[in-house]
């Protein structure tokens, strides 16, 4: 089932999602659901609480990327009640997107690499460390659970060049390629 999008201005994307238990009531279901829907919405990376389920989960398909990066052929997982660790590294700054915040692109910085802990789809833990665009990717993803949005890392000139454009997101005033939770007021 392709699930709706919450946008800029939906609470759930400000808030902290709560741990995952493995006994929850249709994981796999909820799970096959997030893959269909990044899928269908050309996402690269989808975190529960932008479907509206303040949980700790997130996916990334990282495969299209493999001719630019080699490294992420195949890189398709599941993140489970991740923890993440910035390690000693400069930061980058490289164009972002996300499907919560429809048709704005900026440009971003963050730390080169980290190291995260979490478990994969069957609960079974992982610690790993990645580098560059999949580091980059994990932490945009990471920041959805801690009800961060790629917009608060702008400056303060850049937000209010946006500022007119998120408040029409707010006020439910957007249009995306897919359908978004309409929040009753
Ligand atoms: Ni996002």
């Amino acid at each position: 089932m392709i699930l709706p999008i919450a946008v800029h201005g939906h609470p759930v994307l400000r808030q902290k999602a709560k741990p995952l238990a493995k006994d929850h009531l249709d994981f796999n279901q909820f799970l096959k659901d997030m893959w269909a829907t990044m899928y269908r919405t050309d996402g690269i990376g989808l975190a529960a609480p932008q479907v509206g389920h303040s949980l700790r989960l997130f996916v990334i398909d990282l495969d299209v990327f493999k001719d630019e990066y080699p490294e992420l052929k195949g890189f398709k997982k599941a993140f489970i009640n991740a923890s993440i660790e910035y390690l000693p590294s400069k930061s980058v700054s490289l164009s972002e997107g996300c499907l919560s915040l429809p048709g704005i692109h900026k440009k971003v910085k963050r730390p080169n690499r980290i190291r995260i802990n979490y478990q994969d789809e069957n609960f079974e833990q992982h610690s790993e460390e990645y580098e560059g665009f999949a580091a980059r990717v994990i932490q945009h993803e990471y920041d959805h659970l801690e009800g961060k949005l790629f917009i608060d890392y702008l400056n303060v000139f850049e937000r209010l060049l946006l500022k007119r454009r998120l408040n029409l997101m707010m006020n439910g005033k957007v249009q995306a390629g897919y359908e978004i939770i309409r929040q009753t007021k």
